[in-house]
């Protein structure tokens, strides 16, 4: 993962100004700059598995947040199961040891993606929440949305959920509460060849990242294998060892 720790720093026309009579005028809140570089991949029916051990490591309360209802192991599964990668889009942050740390669901409400909305649901694992995951997987399915020609992007929120509606309207969303539940929904631009070119090189770093860390990874386990399985051996047949091969 590709960090950036610059503090984003304020420009003067967004800090807080005095108003006539010395009172503080709220700025307007700056729109949210991309603080760090995380490498997203789109995931396909082989990360079937990942997904499902990602949904079921969050508490009941993140199950309630994520899914408008405490749901078990089973019903997790079932979701997953029933997950359609031909029609929908699966976004995921893996972490170095190829845990699924973060993922996104854009589901679209028909195959024609012109004529489609797509609703947006995300679970970020509680150890690595405020870092601005859930934030990224919005932008970046924003991003594909558009690219793919979607005109608007729903989210379907419990009104408790903060962050989740601290996401949603930061990006623009227009959100409206409905007693306990909220529904956000953002106008997308059309597509622009930014937007294009710049989703493809994220897939391909983001590809080019996952197989770093794989190759990594069973290196890792190589040398943990060479380590715990080596033995300091009998000295006579090294010896013995030795002489065959001299001979
Ligand atoms: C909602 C969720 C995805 C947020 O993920 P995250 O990676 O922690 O979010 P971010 O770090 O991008 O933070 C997004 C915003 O929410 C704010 N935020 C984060 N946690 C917060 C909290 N507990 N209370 C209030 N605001 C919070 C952040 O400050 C940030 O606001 P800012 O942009 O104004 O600074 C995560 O909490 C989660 O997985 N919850 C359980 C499932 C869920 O609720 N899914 C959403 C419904 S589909």
């Amino acid at each position: 993962m590709l960090t950036n720790h610059e503090e984003p720093s304020l420009s003067p026309e967004l800090t807080p100004q005095p108003a006539a009579g010395g009172a503080l005028v709220p700025a307007p809140r700056e729109p949210r700059q991309p603080d760090l570089m995380v490498p997203i991949r789109s995931l396909g029916a082989n990360h079937r598995s990942r997904i499902a051990a990602h949904l079921k490591e969050l508490n009941a309360h993140d199950r309630y947040f994520r899914f408008g209802y405490a749901a078990n192991d089973q019903q997790i599964q079932r979701y997953v199961d029933g997950l359609n990668f031909d029609r929908d889009e699966i976004f995921g942050i893996y972490n170095r040891h190829l845990k699924l740390i973060a993922m996104a669901h854009l589901a679209y409400s028909d195959l024609d993606r012109s004529q489609a909305g797509a609703e947006f649901g995300v679970s970020v694992l509680q150890h690595v929440r405020g870092r601005g995951y859930g934030a990224r997987l919005f932008e970046r399915a924003v991003m594909h949305a558009r690219n793919e020609g979607v005109r608007t992007m729903y989210v379907h929120v419990l009104s408790e959920n903060t962050a989740m509606l601290r996401i949603a309207r930061s990006a623009g969303a227009k959100v409206e509460r409905d007693g306990a539940e909220s529904e956000g929904h953002l106008l997308l631009p059309p597509a622009t060849l930014d937007t294009r070119v710049t989703e493809m090189i994220e897939e391909q770093l983001a590809n080019a990242n996952y197989q770093i860390k794989l190759q990594a990874k069973f290196i890792r386990k190589t040398l943990n294998a060479m380590v715990h399985g080596w033995q300091p051996g009998d000295p006579d047949r090294r010896a013995n060892k030795r002489v065959t091969i001299d001979k």
